[in-house]
């Protein structure tokens, strides 16, 4: 069970695409392969109730039958993520309206309005209907709602909820009028019923609206996840639920408070970079799932006595699984690039380095037809007699290997701050550059961090940040007064903190803050600026000490801090770049630009040692990735060599894959993955 060390390992499974002599041979190959969970039933619907209140069960019992006869358990999904055919002929009212009204027609997946009452009340009868049928089945591991919560809706049944969802948010008209700043074009509102979910109009909309449309969805989706968890939940307490997330900053879901009301984070990621830019995607995508799941974590800590969690976590809480990633393609700008041999492998591992219980994948058998026929698998097309499957088969040994890695807490020296609500913000027309986003933003400073050997936690602004030598907050472009004061008391009570451009700048209504930027955060970084200068697609202005800023740079005034680098070009030629404030017992760092990534790099490297981090493993070579886990038996050391030749790396103890002693040093394979236990306590 969970409590357990056990890494799980498998991925979608579709057997209703199949005729059931196949069901056979997957088994066999899933044994095979020590696979140990799939998931199945995520878009079963139909193929579950054919008709309205008709349903056929038959072939799903035998598929979990089948699984728990040899061994491997079930993450069951609902299938409410598409909607049969009947269901949404007899309710079009319950299909999606985009913002300029039009209605979506059946034909794909997600074609649902959670708004609609007919769809929920449709979703909570299967989801009902499954519980009472299977909650005991001894297949049964995990319930999986649902599919990637996302999609939004315009319909009337939305407006009516965006009211009541406003109404209970703001109090009165006034609070909303204040906080969408309705006094400007003419949008004041007297009557809640005039007001509506921000459908396509003239001109740039508003962007409070903007912004609370999307905290509704969220919440909106959230209910619906919350009353299918309940029904699963009532039928057999013991069995944890999850849904997973899709990773995309367009995805009206706060993940992090959606953490609170899950039993495991689970998280499906596919990296949309094919050189090296998907390794570090990927150690971000595990950074914060990790950090999403401690957040929730202490979120039902704080809200009630604790129970009994259902997947224990680390020392920390944090409990999450990679529930689906690919097995060969990555998905690039109209193509399909293959992964190239062992990095599948390596993928995995370096989200089970940073605290996935698992790697699972979508999905286990290539279907023949269906919009996603291509999509990689670990049964390919070409069948078990592929590279891809061969290396599956080498990855579940390994992952048996390393089992007991399972459940030890991830080692990080340095924060960063991520937000859902400066993500959407960033995203509304009307900025000052189109060219800012905050996930791009974290991300460039993760890779910074990342480069520099540093282990990272993701934590979201409020929370705990006791214990790390430095706080990185990039483009935290909404604060509240109370993020603002958690800023300031982390330096004060003698914390290192570092602020990059665009944060603090407007409140959490997304109104700008005045008396200079960046609002929030000017006293703690003692800098106070008067003006922006964006750049242009390509444009660089040189920075003093080397390197250049892209994207954006702006007139920073000291008032208090001292500059560390200066512009060494155009407009703002000698004007500060870097600044550094002491204040209170700690340091604040205000970064205007955004540095080219080597320079962002020794930048932060500056930061971190200076307030007394220490990269993982200082001797790892560039290119090979150090993670260290932490549990009560003792350390592990995890080392991905992302390069194409083997490296030398320092280590004592024993490396797990070959069980081999490793004295002074472990030879990290090209391409290839190391996981020494290690022999003394490191550090
Ligand atoms: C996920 C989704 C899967 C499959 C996969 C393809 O987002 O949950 O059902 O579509 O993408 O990459
Ligand atoms: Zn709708």
């Amino acid at each position: 069970m969970w409590d357990e060390p056990r890494l799980r390992f498998g991925g979608d499974w579709n057997p209703e695409q199949w005729p059931e002599q196949v069901w056979a041979e997957d088994v066999t190959l899933m044994r095979r392969a020590r696979v140990n969970l799939v998931t199945v039933g995520v878009f079963a619907w139909s193929r579950l109730e054919p008709a309205p209140g008709r349903y056929d069960f038959g072939w799903l019992d035998r598929v979990l039958d089948l699984l728990a006869d040899n061994g491997i358990r079930a993450a069951l999904a609902t299938p409410t993520a598409s909607p049969p055919p009947w269901f949404s002929l007899a309710h079009p009212e319950a299909l999606p309206v985009t913002d300029a009204g039009v209605r979506l027609h059946h034909g794909s997946r997600d074609t649902y309005c959670a708004a609609a009452p007919a769809y929920r009340a449709a979703a909570s009868r299967i989801a009902g209907v499954l519980a009472d049928r299977y909650a005991h089945h001894p297949a049964l591991e995990l319930w999986h709602v649902h599919n990637e919560y996302g999609t939004v809706c315009h319909c009337e049944h939305a407006a009516t909820a965006f009211r009541a969802w406003l109404t209970a948010r703001h109090g009165s008209l006034d609070a909303l009028n204040a906080a969408w700043t309705t006094s400007f074009w003419s949008q004041h509102y007297s009557d809640w019923e005039q007001i509506s979910t921000p459908r396509a109009t003239q001109y740039l909309a508003n962007p409070g609206q903007l912004l609370d449309f999307r905290r509704f969805w969220s919440d909106t989706l959230l209910a619906a996840y919350t009353e299918q968890r309940d029904l699963l939940r009532a039928a057999n307490p013991a069995v944890p639920v999850t849904t997973n997330y899709v990773l995309a900053d367009w995805v009206p879901v706060d993940h992090a408070r959606w953490a609170a009301e899950v039993d495991l984070v689970a998280i499906d990621h596919y990296p949309s970079a094919v050189d090296g830019g998907a390794e570090e995607q990927t150690a971000l995508a595990a950074d914060l799932a990790r950090g999403w799941a401690r957040h929730g974590a202490r979120a039902r800590a704080a809200a009630g006595p604790p129970a009994t969690a259902r997947v224990p976590g680390d020392a920390a809480g944090s409990a999450w699984l990679l529930m689906e990633s690919a097995p060969n393609l990555i998905y690039t700008a109209g193509r399909m690039h293959a992964k190239e041999p062992g990095r599948m492998a390596r993928h995995s591992l370096a989200h089970v380095a940073r605290g996935s219980r698992g790697a699972m994948y979508f999905q286990w058998r290539a279907p023949v037809g269906g919009a996603e026929r291509f999509h990689s698998a670990l049964v390919p097309h070409a069948g078990p007699d592929s590279r891809v499957f061969r290396e599956t088969v080498e990855l579940g040994g390994i992952l048996d290997r390393i089992a007991e890695t399972d459940g030890a807490a991830v080692e990080a020296s340095v924060a960063i701050g991520w937000d859902a609500a400066s993500g959407w913000a960033l995203r509304h027309p009307g900025l000052p550059s189109q060219r800012i986003d905050h996930h791009g933003e974290v991300a460039a400073a993760h890779r910074a961090l990342w480069r520099a050997g540093f282990g990272c936690d993701v934590v979201l602004p409020g929370d705990s940040v006791d214990g790390y030598a430095l706080l990185v907050l990039p483009a935290l472009y909404l604060a509240s007064d109370a993020v603002a004061a958690w800023a300031r008391g982390y330096v004060e009570g003698g914390g290192h903190l570092l602020v990059t451009w665009l944060s603090g700048v407007a409140d959490e209504h997304a109104r700008v803050r005045t008396g200079g930027y960046p609002g929030a955060f000017r006293d703690v970084l003692g800098v106070r600026v008067e003006e922006f200068h964006p750049l242009a697609d390509g444009d660089e202005v040189p920075l003093g000490g080397g390197g250049t800023g892209r994207i954006w740079a702006e007139d920073v005034g000291l008032t208090g801090a001292e500059a560390v680098r200066a512009y060494a070009g155009g407009v703002l030629a000698g004007r500060p770049a870097v600044t550094r404030h002491r204040h209170g017992a700690g340091t604040a760092w205000y970064v205007s630009t955004r540095p080219d990534d080597e320079t962002y790099r020794r930048l932060l490297m500056e930061a971190a040692l200076a307030a007394g981090a220490a990269p993982t493993c200082p001797a790892a070579p560039a290119g090979v990735e150090a993670v260290r886990r932490r549990g009560a038996a003792g350390s592990w050391l995890f080392l991905l060599n992302h390069t194409d030749r083997a490296h030398r790396v320092p280590a004592t103890g024993v490396e797990l894959l070959t069980g081999a002693a490793v004295d002074t040093a472990v030879e990290v394979p090209a391409g290839g993955v190391a996981v020494v236990r290690e022999a003394a306590p490191a550090r």
